[in-house]
């Protein structure tokens, strides 16, 4: 990663700046480090052996953020400044789409504006910012010490629309002080059903410009009403220099045990591994993939299917619901045994993605809806044959020639929840099948597929490219609101 670029903090303070009074914001990455603390705190009463080096001293570095509040602010508004507020510090799909954001635009955009971060928008978990790759936790004190005037900002609040200013749950605030400050406010989210519900549309519509990943949702946003000249599509971008295969050596399979099924006794045979990674809840179709993996497979056809699978907001036990599942949906043990299930809960830091992603053959997510995709666009840079439901998000890039679209059954609609009367895809158990026992039997045709999804992903999403993207609307904003000035 390219460190050279833009880094304004503290220590370098151009003749342009001058104090000005010191303006306390409630920052997130503190309350980070006051939870690291009482974290570490308890597990050093508790046991103080344990207690890695490494981890003192990322608790060190979190808290020297915490503590660096800017003294100075620019006044003469040059170069702009862009503030992207997120979940930096959350597991989820906002999280490693802003992070895919923010260092594309450190290394791709030069010094055209400077990036100050902030979290945003959903609980920090101090395992994932640990898991996090140094060069990435680097960043993230750097891009979060730059310090902007709020009256020469371009606010990004890059999170669900509930999380906006004024939040209806407990987040800090984006924009954090309300509208009237800041240059401009962009809202960037994504939906995973049909539409929006009308609390969303206007919180939408009270965003200078709501930026979307896809043109399935310009369409679904306007259909619900959100102002058309405020809809953006911009793309985000995959980091297709990480997810390279050329660059990992794959995991070592089996991990542990199987959930369901038994280690394969044909030692030496290559076994054929699906894998899935999802969050675990209904709207994923984990439900869909056991039933037509179990129905489809049995031990005597050398496959497996490995779930690499978090609880986010739950703790589940996902080895039980499992094995509830299959009682449940009577299904029939065939007579050589269940395909094996293994279950990767254990939290696999997102330095250790890529090996995994290696050591399978095939990427399979019958997802109910999506806001994009992210292990699906991770796994097609890794240059796998991916079957997912050709519906929501990933119809943006998913197309025959790289990828296996899985056709959806029909559309259901959601019977609780905020969300009640919103239709999601079904996807089809049958073809999901028929897919999954092609893939198998053709291995050669899901290379080639897998070779043209890296191609793809590296043409339409390299950092690159979508820092571009990004930097053109931006200095669009700066160029607009310099004349609305002047
Ligand atoms: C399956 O294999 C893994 C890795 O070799 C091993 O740790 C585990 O104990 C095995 N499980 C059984 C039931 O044999
Ligand atoms: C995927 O959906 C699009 C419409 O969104 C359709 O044109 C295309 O034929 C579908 N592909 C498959 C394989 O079902
Ligand atoms: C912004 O204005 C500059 C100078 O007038 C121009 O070169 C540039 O193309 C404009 N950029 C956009 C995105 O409109
Ligand atoms: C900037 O101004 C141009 C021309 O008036 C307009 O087309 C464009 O939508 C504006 N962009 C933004 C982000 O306001």
């Amino acid at each position: 990663m390219n460190t050279s670029v833009n880094n304004t903090n503290t220590s370098t303070q151009s003749p342009h700046t001058i104090p000005k009074r010191l303006k306390w914001r409630p920052s997130m990455f503190c309350a980070a480090a006051v939870f690291a603390l009482s974290l570490a705190l308890v597990l050093n009463i508790k046991n103080p052996l344990t207690l890695k080096p490494n981890f003192i001293l990322n608790l060190r570095r979190l808290i020297l953020i915490a503590r660096r509040q800017p003294q100075t602010e620019y006044i003469s508004g040059r170069p702009p400044c862009v503030l992207w507020m997120a979940p930096f510090l959350s597991p989820g799909g906002y999280s490693s789409e802003a992070w895919s954001y923010i260092t594309a635009l450190h290394d791709h955009a030069g010094d055209r504006f400077k990036l100050q971060i902030d979290h945003h928008g959903d609980l920090q978990s101090i395992e994932f910012w640990l898991g996090l790759p140094e060069e990435s936790q680097r960043l993230a004190y750097d891009l979060h010490g730059t310090q902007c005037s709020s009256k020469e900002t371009i606010v990004v609040c890059h999170s669900e629309p509930g999380a906006w200013y004024p939040p209806l749950f407990e987040t800090s605030p984006c924009p954090p002080d309300g509208y009237e400050d800041p240059v401009f406010v962009v809202g960037r989210t994504m939906f995973e059903t049909d539409r929006l519900n009308p609390e969303h549309v206007a919180r939408c519509n009270r965003m200078d410009a709501v930026w979307v990943p896809t043109e399935f949702h310009v369409s679904s946003f306007l259909r619900s009403g959100v102002d058309p000249a405020k809809v953006i599509k911009v793309v985000q971008p995959v980091d297709v220099e990480f997810f390279d295969p050329a660059k990992h050596e794959p995991l070592a399979l089996p991990l542990g045990s199987p959930v369901l099924g038994s280690n394969s006794s044909n030692l030496g045979r290559h076994e054929f591994v699906f894998l899935s990674v999802f969050k675990w809840e209904h709207r994923k179709g984990w439900d869909v993939l056991l039933k037509a993996y179990l129905e489809e497979f049995s031990k005597a056809d050398g496959v497996a299917l490995y779930l690499l699978t978090n609880a986010y907001h739950s703790d589940n036990d996902f080895a039980s619901e499992i094995k509830v599942f299959v009682e449940m949906s009577k299904l029939k043990e065939p007579s050589d045994g269940w395909a094996p299930i293994y279950l990767l809960d254990a939290h696999i830091p997102q330095s250790d993605l890529p090996r995994i992603y290696k050591a399978a053959d095939a990427f399979v997510l019958p997802s109910r809806g999506e806001g994009w995709g992210r292990p699906i666009v991770e796994a097609m840079a890794m240059a796998m044959p991916v079957i997912t439901t050709n519906w929501s998000g990933p119809t943006e890039y998913l197309t025959e020639e790289n990828a296996y679209p899985l056709p959806v059954d029909r559309m259901s609609e959601l019977k609780e929840g905020p969300f009640r009367g919103h239709l999601r895809a079904e996807p089809s158990a049958e073809q999901l099948k028929v897919l999954m026992r092609h893939v198998v039997n053709n291995p050669e045709e899901g290379r080639r597929k897998g070779r043209k999804a890296r191609s793809d992903m590296i043409e339409r999403f390299s950092p690159q490219i979508v820092a571009r993207i990004v930097v053109d609307h931006i200095m669009n904003i700066v160029n607009n609101s310099s004349e609305r000035t002047r």
